[in-house]
């Protein structure tokens, strides 16, 4: 009866943990990859600047606070009052939209998000892709669609950096009469103050800090392997160090 209550239970922890992996991996599959670095200071700095600058305006990330930012990107209180504090008085105070979400809501149809968790909920490579996948709709009421989400009410608010891009779809007709539409790729249609490689780096350590703040023990942790790595070399040559001394006699 023990055993047999110890295997079920073994079996539980194994559904769970099968059941997590599962879902950290969700369906990123057809995602590019962000390649963001949580270790990377600089990276994180620049996010957070464009988080304040473009984003900040309609999202909010209420369970942050300023002044801890400003601890883990190692900034001064000035640099944090002059380069990040927009909306703010306070470096203790929370990040909060400068737009009411009533009036969000009513302009865009839907209120945005607050970003605090969002890396969490959809995964840096999602948000990564939902930022650099936007192409003109003439149909859209914001002139754009996403091919992350589509028919979303989020405008391209990064625009006048990456520029427009269209998305070319093709449609294949089956023998059975049923259509479907495949996406084919991107055409640039006009030029955005940044080329390719520039966007792509701008998205990334703007994604890069929401993944930070999402989880900003990240970047503790690597931090701590550094020392835990470490201590296990140096352990290594004091034991062998030991070892041949307490070996010394009998050899
Ligand atoms: C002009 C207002 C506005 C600005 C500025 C803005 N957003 Fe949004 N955002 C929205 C709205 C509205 C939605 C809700 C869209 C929807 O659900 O269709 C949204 C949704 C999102 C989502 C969720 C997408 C999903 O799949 O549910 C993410 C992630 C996001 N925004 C990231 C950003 C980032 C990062 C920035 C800054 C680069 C930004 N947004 C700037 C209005 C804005």
């Amino acid at each position: 009866m023990g055993n047999l209550r110890r295997f079920a239970s073994l079996l539980a922890l194994s559904a769970c943990l099968v059941a997590t992996t599962g879902h950290a991996s969700g369906d990123s599959g057809h995602l590019e990859d962000s390649g963001i670095d949580p270790g990377d200071i600089h990276s994180l700095q620049r996010g957070a600047r464009n988080f304040m600058n473009y984003c900040s305006g309609c999202h909010s990330a209420r369970y942050v606070r300023y002044n801890t930012i400003g601890k883990y990107l190692e900034l001064s209180e000035q640099q944090l009052i002059d380069s990040l504090m927009f909306n703010a008085e306070k470096t203790f105070e929370t990040i909060l939209a400068s737009m009411p979400t009533d009036d969000a809501a009513r302009w865009f149809g839907k209120a945005p998000p607050d970003l605090s968790l969002m890396s969490r909920s959809k995964g840096a490579d999602y948000i990564y892709n939902f930022l650099t996948k936007f192409y003109v709709a003439e149909d859209s009421a914001t002139g754009v669609n996403n091919l992350m989400l589509d028919g979303t009410s989020m405008p391209h608010v990064l625009w006048e950096l990456q520029g427009y891009q269209a998305a070319i779809f093709k449609t294949h007709e089956s023998e059975d009469g049923s259509v479907t539409t495949t996406f084919e790729g991107f055409e640039q249609i006009s030029a955005g103050l940044m080329n390719a490689e520039e966007y792509a780096g701008f998205v990334r350590d703007t994604v890069n800090f929401l993944a930070h703040i999402g989880e900003p023990i990240r970047s503790d942790r690597r931090k701590l392997g550094v020392w835990v790595l470490m201590f296990l070399f140096f352990f290594y040559i004091i034991a062998s160090m030991l070892k041949k001394q307490i070996w010394k006699d009998v050899n």
